[in-house]
């Protein structure tokens, strides 16, 4: 089908290993966009999240990108809606805004320049130091950036569902139990479970430091959906995935698997090559701002 309808498959590391497995390409969030800014493809399926979709479109308005399932969302982008973001602006004039990826079109074209967590220090460190700077949705991510660049950009309060939830507990206790392993941690985690890491940052720093580095476990601190492809690459190592904190009612959740990431199937794959649908549409007016920052993202890193 994709040869047939000229169309390639893009997958997220945190999709299910099937889709990985079938995919043309497999990236982090930053990757996906620069894969989807150079293809040649007529048509690109998007296996990841809606934002992710929408950032491939806004990219490349003449082709075709098609999101297996709509409903994929995000806890995090869905925390920063476009009016909230517009209200917070005009309450700080003279502010810039820098985005997350992690953010609808609609919250892009108010921003003045988007990032990922594989280029946010880098970005932020381009920026002039006399700017004011708005930083949202995610607030571990920005408390991080403010730490390791020693801005003061002011912080919008959302966050990941799934990262929020790593243990903190449950990290000191596999590290007493693994006293050799590297813990690596995702920089949406919040800021005492990255105090406890030795690597932080996005799925692909984290990949290629295991790729890269002689030791043999590894206790991961990010969405499930990586260990595929981290143990993939690395079949004779050994990786550890943090569990979530338990819940009140004392049952332990699948918290460390986003459930939007998982919302794609191979048969939704399947079924959106075939027909065509759902593919995604933007507003022309919301995608000429939109993607004047990740432009200028892409330029900057
Ligand atoms: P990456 O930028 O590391 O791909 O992360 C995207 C994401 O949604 C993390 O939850
Ligand atoms: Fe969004 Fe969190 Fe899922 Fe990433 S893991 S797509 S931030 S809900």
């Amino acid at each position: 089908l994709c040869n047939e309808k000229d169309a390639i498959i893009l997958a997220h590391y945190y999709t299910i290993g099937d889709i990985q497995d079938i995919a043309d390409f497999v990236g982090d969030s930053l990757a996906l966009a620069r894969k989807a800014a150079e293809t040649d493809a007529k048509v690109m399926v998007m296996c990841g999240v809606h934002f992710m979709a929408e950032t491939c479109k806004l990219l490349s308005p003449d082709k075709t990108v098609l999101c297996p399932d709509l409903n994929a969302g995000c806890s995090l982008a869905d925390s920063c809606k476009a009016e909230d973001l517009r209200k917070f602006k005009e309450e700080h004039p003279g502010y810039q805004v820098i985005s997350y990826v992690n953010t609808t079109a609609a919250v892009k074209a108010l921003t003045d320049v988007v990032v990922t967590s594989g280029n946010a220090e880098k970005v932020v460190d381009q920026l002039p130091e006399d700017v004011k700077l708005i930083f949202g949705p995610d607030y571990n991510l920005g408390n991080y950036i403010n730490e390791v660049t020693g801005r003061k950009m002011l912080l919008w309060n959302g966050s990941c569902h799934v990262h929020e939830r790593f243990s903190v507990k449950e990290i000191l206790k596999l590290k007493e139990r693994y006293p050799e392993a590297v813990v690596m941690a995702h920089l949406e985690c919040k800021g005492p479970v990255l105090a406890l890491s030795d690597v932080k940052g996005s799925t692909a720093a984290m990949l290629q430091y295991a790729q890269q580095s002689d030791k043999q476990q590894f206790i991961v601190a990010t969405e499930a959906g990586i260990l595929h492809e981290l143990q993939r690459t690395c079949p004779d190592k050994e990786f550890i995935p943090v569990p979530p904190e338990i819940s009140e009612s004392g049952l332990e959740c699948s918290c460390n698997e986003c459930q939007y990431m998982k919302m794609n199937t191979l048969e939704k794959v399947y079924n959106a090559l075939k027909t065509g649908q759902p593919a995604i549409e933007i507003d022309p007016e919301i995608a000429k701002d939109a993607v004047k920052p990740i432009e200028r993202m892409l330029q900057m890193s």
